[in-house]
Parts: C-alpha cells; sequence; structure tokens
C-alpha cells in the first residue's frame, strides 16, 4: 500500500461498518506557487485545501463556485477564453497555483473530440459494460476514458451515470448501469476508479431518481426513505465507496418536494453526513435554482454558468444571508478533490491518443458484454467451414452500428457512417451510427461465402434474400438519446414485422440487438437465436463476429429484465408532463428553467421492487431475466457452503461440462428473514470464473453485511435483521440450483 501522506483521490468513507483508503503517490510539479506550503504534496488533501482558503479573496473563492458558460447554451462568460471546448470550465486561480477545472461529458467515450478536432474510442455503452459484470473490465473501461481525457487537456470526467433503471424506457437507459445497486454500484466504482487512477476527478450522476428524461425539469418524485436508501442511493453509496469519486452531479428533478440541487436530505443529510462524502457536489447543467437554499442544502458548485453562484452569491455572502463558512466549505471541497485527484501536481498534458490500443480494449470489452438470448438447435457458433451464403439484413449492417446521443454522444471516429463522407459531425437529436460494418466483419470471417445485404426496409425484398441463405442475420435497433423517452418497449419502424417476415422465410435466422434498453419480442419463437449487442462501440461489429463465428464464447449477462410487454412494468405507460420542458439553449428558456417549471408529480409506489424484485414479487413471467446470458457451453454447480463472520462467505463448485472454454458469471443472491418485509430475493454477489472445457473450480464470494440489510427509517441506520437468510446461487436470477440457509445470532 502506498503511503497515505500522498494520496491519489483518496478519501477516508466510512460507509456502516466498513473503512476504506486508496492512496498512490504524486508529486508536486514546479509553477508560479511551487514554493506555497499548499504545494507540499506530503500534505493530506484536506490540509492543502486549508492552507489555500486562507489566502483567498471573496472574488476568487465565488470564481471557484461556478462554471463559465457553455456552447449552445448563452450566456457564454467573458472568464471561459480557457476552455478547452467541454461542458464546462472553472477558472484557475494563477496567483495561488491553482490550475482551472477542465470538464468533458465521458460517458462511454470522451464527448465532442471530433469538433474539437481530437480524437477519442467509443466503447461500448455503459449497459453493455454493467453486462460483463466483470469489475476489471470496468476498470478498464474507466482508465482508457481517463487517459483519452488527459490527452485531449481535460481533468475532470462528467461520466459516471448510475441512476437505477426503475423506467427501462427511460432513454438514458444505455448511459446506466442496469437495475440492481448492487451490480451498478460495483462496476460504475470500478469505472470512476479507473478514471481517477489517471489523475482526472472523477464524477457520480445523476444524484439522484432522474430516472426518466420526460419532464426531468419539473418533475417531482415522491419516493419513500427506505426504497431511496435500499435502492436507488444504495448505487451511488456503493459507487462513491469503491471509487472515493471526488464529485457528485445533482439532477434536474425534485425529489419529495425539493429539486435534487437544494434537496438537503439527498445532499447533506446522505451525502456529506450518512456517507461522509469528501468532495463537492456540482449541479446538472441548468439545475440549480437557487442561491441561500441551494448553499445551504450542499450545493457546492453551479453549472453551467452563474445566475446563482456567482454575483448573486457574492451580494449574499456580503448581506449576511450566505455566511462565509459555507462557502468556504464550498471551496474547499472543490479544492480537497484537486487536491486528491491530482488535478494540480499532475496536470493533463495534450499528447495523442492510442487509437489502435483503444480499439483493443473497446472491441474486448464489446466481446465480453455481449448477451446470447436464444440459442435453439444451437444455431450459434456457425461453423465457417460450411456457412456458403449469408443474408445480412437490416439496421444499416452494411456500415455500421448505432450508438446512444445526447451528452454522453462520442464523435465517431470516422465519422458517422450513414452520412455521406464530410458529413460526419453529430448533431444533438440526430441518430449516429459508429463505422463499424458487420456485412464487412462477416465477410471477413466467410471470405468464401456468398453474403448478400438487404436494407430491411423493402421487407418482401428482406424476406426474399433470406429464403435464398442458408442462414439470415437480421439486425434491429432502439435509439435513445438524453431528452427522450421511449414510449413503448416495441422496436420501432416495423422491425418486429421484419424479423417476423425473414423468419418466416428461413428457419435459420438470428437477431442481432442493439438497443440500450430491454426489448419486447414477439417474434421470439420464430427465431433460433437472438443476441445483445447494446450500443456496441468502435469496434462492436468484429467483437460481433468473434461472437458469431465461436472465436468468442459469450460470457455477458442481463443487467436488467427483458420483460413480456410494457403492460408488466410497474408503470405500463411513462409518465409524461402536461407540457413538455427542454433544456434547449435560449437565454429565456434558461431563465425559465431557473425560476423552476411547475411541478407534476411521479410516485415510485412499486417502492423497492425494482427490475427483478418487482417480477419476482408479482410473480409475473418474463422473456429473460436479470442476470441470465447462454454461452456455447454448459456449466454445473455444487457444493455450496456458507460461513458466518464479520462478512458472510460463500464457497461453491462450477464445472465447465460442455467442450469449449468459457467464462460463467457465478451469481449469489439472498433471501432474508420474513420480517424484513423485503421482496424475494436481492443480489448480494457474484464472480466471473474462467474455465477450460472440464474443468471446474471452487469459488469463493463474500458477502458484505450491508448487502444483507435493510435500512431502518426510524434509526436512519442499516440493520442486520436476526432470523432465517437463504442464500441462492446459479447463472441467472431464475436459475439458482443451490441453495443454503444461515441464521446468524
Ligand atoms: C446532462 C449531464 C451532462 C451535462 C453536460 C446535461 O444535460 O444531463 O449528464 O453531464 O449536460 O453536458
Amino acid at each position: 500500500m502506498d503511503s497515505p501522506r500522498h494520496p491519489n483521490c483518496i478519501a477516508v468513507l466510512t460507509l456502516g461498518f466498513l473503512v476504506f483508503t486508496i492512496a498512490t503517490p504524486v508529486s508536486a510539479q514546479p509553477g508560479a506557487s511551487s514554493e506555497a506550503p499548499w504545494m507540499n504534496a506530503a500534505l493530506s488533501p484536506d490540509e492543502r485545501a486549508a492552507l489555500v482558503v486562507k489566502e483567498m479573496t471573496l472574488d476568487e473563492k465565488i470564481s471557484l463556485l461556478h462554471g463559465t458558460g457553455m456552447e449552445g447554451l448563452s450566456p457564454i462568460s467573458p472568464l471561459a477564453t480557457g476552455s478547452n471546448g467541454g461542458a464546462g470550465y472553472v477558472v484557475g486561480i494563477p496567483r495561488l497555483g491553482i490550475p482551472p477545472i477542465q470538464m468533458s461529458d465521458a460517458a462511454y467515450g470522451v464527448r465532442q473530440s471530433g469538433v474539437n478536432g481530437r480524437y477519442s474510442t467509443a466503447l461500448p455503452d455503459d449497459l453493455a459494460g454493467a453486462a460483463s459484470w466483470d469489475l476489471d473490465a470496468a476498470y478498464e473501461y474507466g482508465a482508457l476514458i481517463g487517459r483519452e481525457l488527459r490527452a485531449q487537456g481535460y481533468n475532470m470526467s462528467l461520466g459516471g451515470g448510475v441512476n437505477l433503471a426503475r423506467e427501462p424506457r427511460n432513454g438514458r437507459t444505455f448511459e446506466y448501469m442496469g437495475e440492481d445497486p448492487i451490480l451498478a454500484g460495483k462496476m460504475v466504482g470500478a469505472v470512476i476508479k479507473g478514471v481517477q487512477a489517471q489523475h482526472v476527478i472523477g464524477d457520480i450522476k445523476h444524484y439522484a431518481l432522474n430516472d426518466q428524461e420526460s419532464g426531468r425539469n419539473a418533475v417531482n418524485v415522491n419516493i419513500d426513505k427506505r426504497s431511496m436508501r435500499e435502492g436507488d442511493l444504495l448505487a451511488f453509496e456503493i459507487g462513491l465507496h469503491e471509487s472515493n469519486a471526488a464529485a457528485v452531479m445533482c439532477s434536474y428533478n425534485r425529489v419529495n418536494g425539493d429539486f435534487a440541487c437544494e434537496n438537503k436530505y439527498l445532499l447533506t443529510d446522505v451525502l456529506k453526513k450518512d456517507w461522509n462524502f469528501p468532495g463537492f457536489v456540482l449541479s446538472d447543467w441548468q439545475a440549480t435554482h437557487s442561491t441561500a437554499k441551494a448553499s445551504a442544502a450542499g450545493l457546492d458548485h453551479e453549472e453551467p454558468g452563474e445566475i446563482f453562484f456567482g454575483d448573486v452569491m457574492k451580494s449574499a455572502v456580503q448581506s449576511g444571508q450566505v455566511p462565509i463558512a459555507e462557502v468556504d466549505d464550498h471551496v474547499r471541497r472543490i479544492l480537497r478533490s484537486m487536491f486528491a485527484c491530482g488535478v494540480v501536481d499532475d496536470p493533463p498534458q495534450k499528447g495523442v491518443v492510442d487509437v489502435v490500443g483503444g480499439f483493443e480494449v473497446a472491441q474486448k470489452i464489446a466481446e465480453q458484454s455481449i448477451v446470447l438470448l436464444k440459442n435453439e438447435k444451437s444455431q450459434l457458433p456457425l461453423d465457417a467451414s460450411r456457412v456458403r451464403s449469408l443474408a445480412v439484413i437490416g439496421a444499416h449492417s452494411d456500415v455500421g452500428m448505432i450508438s446512444g446521443g445526447g451528452s454522453a454522444q462520442v464523435d465517431p471516429p470516422g465519422g458517422n457512417a450513414i452520412l455521406p463522407p464530410g458529413r460526419g459531425q453529430t448533431r444533438w437529436g440526430e441518430p449516429v451510427w459508429f463505422p463499424t460494418s458487420p456485412l464487412k466483419a462477416i465477410r471477413t470471417k466467410v471470405p468464401g461465402a456468398a453474403v448478400q445485404y438487404a436494407a430491411g426496409a423493402d421487407i418482401p425484398a428482406a424476406a426474399a434474400l433470406a429464403k435464398t441463405a442458408d442462414v439470415a442475420i437480421v439486425f434491429a435497433y432502439q435509439w435513445e438519446s438524453e431528452g427522450m423517452d421511449l414510449d413503448s418497449l416495441s422496436l420501432a419502424e416495423r422491425q418486429d414485422d421484419l424479423i417476423a417476415q425473414v423468419a418466416a422465410a428461413n428457419p435459420h435466422t438470428i437477431v442481432v440487438l442493439e438497443t440500450g434498453s430491454p426489448v419486447t419480442m414477439p417474434w421470439l419463437n420464430q427465431v433460433n437465436s437472438v443476441v445483445e449487442v447494446w450500443y456496441a462501440g468502435s469496434r462492436g461489429a468484429e467483437a460481433l463476429a468473434n461472437v458469431i463465428f465461436g472465436d468468442v464464447n459469450p460470457s455477458g449477462k442481463l443487467p436488467i429484465t427483458f420483460p413480456k410487454s410494457d403492460a408488466d412494468l410497474p408503470h405500463p405507460t411513462i409518465v409524461k408532463p402536461p407540457r413538455e420542458s427542454t433544456t434547449a439553449g435560449e437565454p429565456d428558456e434558461w431563465k425559465r428553467i431557473a425560476a423552476g417549471l411547475p411541478a407534476f408529480q411521479i410516485t415510485y409506489d412499486e417502492k423497492l421492487k425494482v427490475g427483478y424484485k418487482w417480477y419476482d414479487a408479482e410473480k409475473k413471467p418474463v422473456l429473460f431475466p436479470f442476470g441470465y446470458g447462454l454461452s456455447y457451453t454448459t456449466y454445473s454447480y455444487s457444493n455450496l457452503k456458507v460461513t458466518p463472520g464479520k462478512s458472510v462467505h460463500l464457497s461453491f463448485t462450477v464445472k465447465n461440462t460442455g467442450k469449449r472454454a468459457g467464462a460463467e458469471v457465478a451469481e449469489v443472491y439472498a433471501s432474508l428473514p420474513a420480517s424484513a418485509g423485503e421482496p424475494p430475493k436481492r443480489l448480494v454477489g457474484w464472480s466471473k470464473v474462467k474455465l477450460n472445457a472440464g474443468e471446474s473450480r471452487e469459488v469463493s464470494v463474500e458477502v458484505d453485511p450491508l448487502y444483507l440489510s435493510i435500512f431502518n427509517t426510524d434509526q436512519n441506520s442499516w440493520q442486520m435483521l436476526l432470523g432465517d437468510y437463504t442464500f441462492l446461487v446459479g447463472g441467472s436470477s431464475q436459475s439458482l440450483p443451490l441453495k443454503a440457509a444461515l441464521s446468524p445470532q
């Protein structure tokens, strides 16, 4: 362990019963104030920040409390001259050796690289990352983003989305980590850890309950504290605990009456007090709605401008409305995060992005995240030596694969594949197809075969082509973006008809889904194979072809349930605001939003029953359950032992009973004592195990007592109840062959 006196993004977060510290050395850079006492890297980030705060004027303090505008969202502050072109820019204080903060969106890669004349790798989307259930892959995902941010001159990431999928039609589902707080929290934590290890400030967002885009600036989410703490907020709690993320972005919506960015319960009572979060809270873009109220509630920084935390804040301090101690705390938190993450001692240097290395990481993660949903008659993998003809159909699969839009959008290296050359720029609201061609990747695998393409718009023509081929591969997509939601989980644009008619024409039909959310599948019984590739990133086609032809054995598992129909969701229709609100850029619109749009209500009365917990409790059959995913081999489970202790220790044997090497995600669920009043079971741990054909291995999983606890709102604390706990182990939430009981004393 490195010396905690030289910390990198360190924090000591107490999480119930756990204490956690990460530390690596950083060294001071010579600069204008290299002699200043706070440049001594041997001091803790808190000590260093406190020394700086003492030297600052009120104007300097205020300058750290807000951004300086953003292109497209006027007015742009004259202070923004040094901006690197990212979503946020905070001026530095050269006199004190404090650099500016250059923020960029970076959900599945660095955004806006193209318009800034730079390059960035597009990884598979965040939900795909979660489908790998692989913490090392998640760390690599974040490390790549951190490296590319630095190479482009940024020192802060705006990634780390972890809103729980209460509403799977949310247009940002692809930016989040699914429906389970423990999986989502651990995976996002590993991503942010990877980002911060590159000396980039990491961020976790959107805190909290921004679970749909429709009316996000107005909606008031009604939810009880226990459901929040055990679900939505637990994902953040675990994510922060795992990563020591230095920043939290509060969200647009209201929660139980107050906007998230002026919500004392969320920002102070839970985040800063219960979780001892030492970093800073920044508002989502235009999500600040007040000065004194927001500041007192725990908001430290306004983005992207200075409506409330600039001159107005200064006057509020001068008139005594906002105590200077409060401002000092905001400033200290921002500075300590900068010191802790190494952005003062080791500022980013612009450099060349490792393009080839990025492609390799993107492909490897895509290969681990692809989920094989159905494989009747072992249709897959295809035997390249035996396929003579293939029909490739639909979803622009001749040239590209779809990506997720909004502020997460990565400019595709090589341009938007469906636009003429030179028109590759991304535009808000327009779907972008990454230039990774499934048709080409498939042709490369079977150079001797006739591989033909049909666009799919002409359904009879596509079916006719399918009829002539040995195998038909139909691609279907569902585009999602920030600022919109899906009306339904059904595929749009007659794609269900396309699949059904191709399947009627060819008994060897494979469906490839490029979606950011679950979809319904009225044609499921007609097709042999279904492969979910999510938004597969810059090297999606190569990854997919490797799975289709068996060079890669699929190992992804669903981080989100695929229900049978919208009618089975907790809210069969998505709740829309009386009139659409928008974050669109005009100053008048901005002011209107700042004033606070009239609230409309969503009540999450499903409470604790999010995702599989809902379907389990309501006994609703689903299409594909949480945690599910097939492989080209098979696994057996045996020999479960459960040993109580400080944490509960489980061991069991997983055997690869098939003929191919593979990786199995072995999942552990627990049922709590009946007195807990919980849904039937919850995920409490997992392990992804690589096994050669015939190999068996003893697998160990430690279950953190937090994961077996309930949140007692009367005592405002986690509580592990006495009674009978049942542990269930297997390969999906609905295939759990091993079972053991434990009664803690
Ligand atoms: C999004 C954030 C994003 C910010 C800056 C907002 O519209 O909700 O996720 O980080 O814009 O682009």
